[in-house]
């Protein structure tokens, strides 16, 4: 059996981070999103992995490398364009072969790793299994709706009125018969050959096509409050583990990861939190559920329920909660006139400030 891992598309949820680097490659927990999926295919089992990049194919190349790093043998396939998962399949049918493969989208995290839908497609002889949960906002998702008896009755890629609550994961097994599935359909009314419609032409046409449901937790992490979370759940599972140094002065409590090199002084943390790399922090409060990645100084700041990304700067401001600071950013009070906000903010930025 083989993966396929889609890491090409764009990402415009995320801007402006995703301007300049893979939305796959945000990091929760100072561990980018797609190493997780990756470390779950090969728990699964399965060494043999094709990429498919697009824009950002240098920088996920870069991460990635040839795969030994995680023991896994990684081709890629490079998309001219994003023009849809089921087009994923089309580009990659010399990599499949006729092999069965399991496809997972790069910027899905799913807790509890796919071993278990693996073994299960593997036992059972279906032409595709998808992966069910119930969420709040289906119109923003593939939907499935079932019959009476579990069968998959209605598949539609993001209806404006949605028959269910019933969510499409985006981890997908399928026989070789999805690349007849894929040759078959014609582009959405959004310009992409669609998966959903794939999965539904092959219920269409006999296939034997199957659902479970997600026991654990899962979340597409296309938009903020989702990253957020998935940081959350990351971070309420860490171990502790000290490895920089903290002075004398500075008071650390709850399960706290302080990478090497990480020099704390003068400051509060509470955890669940992670200082990464080289970081250093003086005189500032770390909160909950806050990721700071490698190379950044925090100086006189307080940050909670946060990420922060690498070689970013924080001085003198506090109450910074809920936020997704990117690469190389600097955060610092303006001086001069009381009760001003000086910007210089990248496209597609958003920012609150309490006027
Ligand atoms: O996350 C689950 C959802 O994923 C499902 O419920 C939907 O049915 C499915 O269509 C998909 O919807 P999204 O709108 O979230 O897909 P997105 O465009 O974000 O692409 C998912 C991943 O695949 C992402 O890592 C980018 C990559 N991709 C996407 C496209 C369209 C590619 O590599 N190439 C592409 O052409």
């Amino acid at each position: 059996m083989k993966a396929l891992v889609l890491a090409g598309g764009k990402g415009t949820r995320l801007r402006p981070l995703t301007h300049t680097s893979a939305k796959q490659l945000v990091p929760v927990a100072n561990k980018p999103v797609l190493y997780y999926g990756l470390e779950a295919i090969r728990d699964s089992g399965i060494s043999s992995v094709g990429i498919i990049v697009g824009d950002t194919a240098c920088e996920v190349r870069e991460a990635v490398g040839d795969g030994s790093k995680f023991g896994l043998d990684v081709t890629y396939i490079p998309q001219e364009a994003p023009l849809g998962l089921a087009h994923c399949v089309l580009i990659a049918r010399e990599f499949l072969a006729d092999e069965p493969f399991v496809m997972y989208l790069g910027d899905n995290f799913l807790v509890g790793g796919i071993t278990d839908l693996v073994d299960a497609f593997r036992e059972a002889d279906n032409d595709a299994q998808i992966l069910l949960t119930r969420v709040a906002e289906p119109q923003f998702y593939g939907v499935a709706e079932l019959g009476p008896d579990g069968d998959i009755i209605g598949l539609e890629e993001k209806p404006e009125y949605p028959r269910s609550d019933l969510a499409i994961v985006g981890v997908y097994t399928f026989s070789p018969a999805i690349h007849e599935a894929v040759r078959a359909i014609t582009p959405s009314a959004r310009g992409e050959l669609e998966i959903t419609d794939a999965i539904k032409w092959l219920i269409d046409n006999g296939g034997r096509v199957r659902s479970h449901f997600v026991s654990g937790y899962w979340r597409d992490t296309g938009r903020l409050q989702d990253m957020l979370e998935c940081n959350r759940i990351v971070l309420e599972a860490i171990q502790p583990d000290v490895r920089g140094t903290v002075d004398g002065f500075s008071e650390i409590t709850g399960r706290v990861v302080i990478e090497l090199g990480a020099v704390v002084e003068n400051s509060v943390i509470r955890g669940p939190a992670i200082v990464g790399a080289h970081s250093k922090i003086n005189g500032s409060y770390i909160g909950p559920y806050t990721s700071i990645a490698e190379g950044c100084v925090l100086e006189d700041a307080e940050v909670q329920y946060s990420i922060v990304l690498g070689e970013s700067t924080i001085r003198g401001v506090s109450g910074l909660t809920y936020s997704l600071i990117g690469r190389n950013v600097e955060v610092s009070q303006a001086s001069g006139v009381p009760n001003t906000h000086q910007l210089m903010v990248g496209d597609h930025s958003r920012i609150q400030v309490r006027a």
